[in-house]
């Protein structure tokens, strides 16, 4: 990206989105003209440069770039762990573009499971209560709790490691009981951000195995991945290049 480049199109008003008309019905995820711009010192760094995207219920799209092109970016912002500088974001139908932290951690809590790329579980925690978790934190009764963590935990295959510390874990275990953790609140939408790319392949395609089931379950899945194998378990494929959509085309296995 050259600096000429960035000069012409730094105001995010001189492009027009797509998607200024909102959501169809049966679409959870739209965007239009969605920018991300971050401050530092006296240089901004443009990271999304107007994504206009429409993914429908139960849809399973993967998202590939090269690194810095935006994808984590983009993500946090699906994600609601984050707000655009410019533009609009209507997750399941309702406009969130515009609301403050809190209001965003409670949409997400509710509508939206997220799995890391490194886990992100509590060391000192057992697979149980990294999964009852999020239950704890919007109040649900401890023994509600514990039945939920044990049945997405038996849902991925854990039910002989529930007392197990993820340094107990190998790392297709905790990939689980971080995909256990993000299911245990019920979300619909799905968001996984390089998840298989701490795994060897073998743990990786095991991975990508619950994925399928989830969205055979009817949730939608968005994921993000840099190796083409893991691509093709979606169903589409979205291409992002220095911050905008540069392709968007269904994955060979949608094509049959
Ligand atoms: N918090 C931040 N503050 C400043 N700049 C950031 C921040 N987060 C990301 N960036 C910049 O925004 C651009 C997009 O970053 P992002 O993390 O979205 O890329 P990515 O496509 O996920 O890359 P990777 O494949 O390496 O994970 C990069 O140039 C990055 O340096
Ligand atoms: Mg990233």
């Amino acid at each position: 990206m050259t600096q000429t480049a960035d000069a012409t199109i730094i105001d995010p008003a001189a492009r027009i989105g797509s998607n200024a008309n909102g959501p169809n019905s049966g679409e959870v995820i739209v965007t239009d003209n969605l920018w991300k711009t971050y401050v530092m010192g006296d240089q901004q760094v443009h990271a999304l440069r107007g994504v206009d995207l429409r993914i429908r219920r139960n849809e399973y799209v993967a998202i590939m770039g090269p690194s810095g092109s935006g994808k984590s970016t983009l993500m946090n912002l699906i994600g609601c762990l984050d707000s655009p500088s410019y533009g609009r974001y209507w997750l399941n139908e309702h406009d969130v573009s515009q609301l403050d932290d809190d209001q965003l951690a409670r949409i997400r809590n509710k509508e939206i499971g997220f799995v890391f790329q490194t886990f992100n579980l509590l060391a000192r925690a057992t697979s149980l209560h990294n999964v009852e978790l999020p239950l704890i934190y919007n109040g649900t009764p401890a023994a509600e709790r514990i039945e939920r963590a044990k049945e997405v935990l038996t849902q991925v295959g854990l039910e002989s490691r529930m007392d197990h510390k993820p340094n107990e874990l190998s790392g297709g275990q905790r990939q689980r009981v971080a995909i256990a953790r993000a299911l245990v609140n019920r979300p619909s939408i799905i968001l996984a951000d390089e998840p298989t790319g701490n795994l060897d392949s073998k743990t990786s395609v095991e991975i990508m195995a619950l994925f399928d089931d989830l969205h055979a379950k009817g949730n939608t899945i968005v994921l993000v991945t840099h190796e083409p194998d893991i691509a093709e378990f979606a169903h589409r494929v979205i291409s992002i290049r220095d911050g905008s959509v540069a392709s968007d085309h269904p994955s060979s296995r949608a094509r049959g």
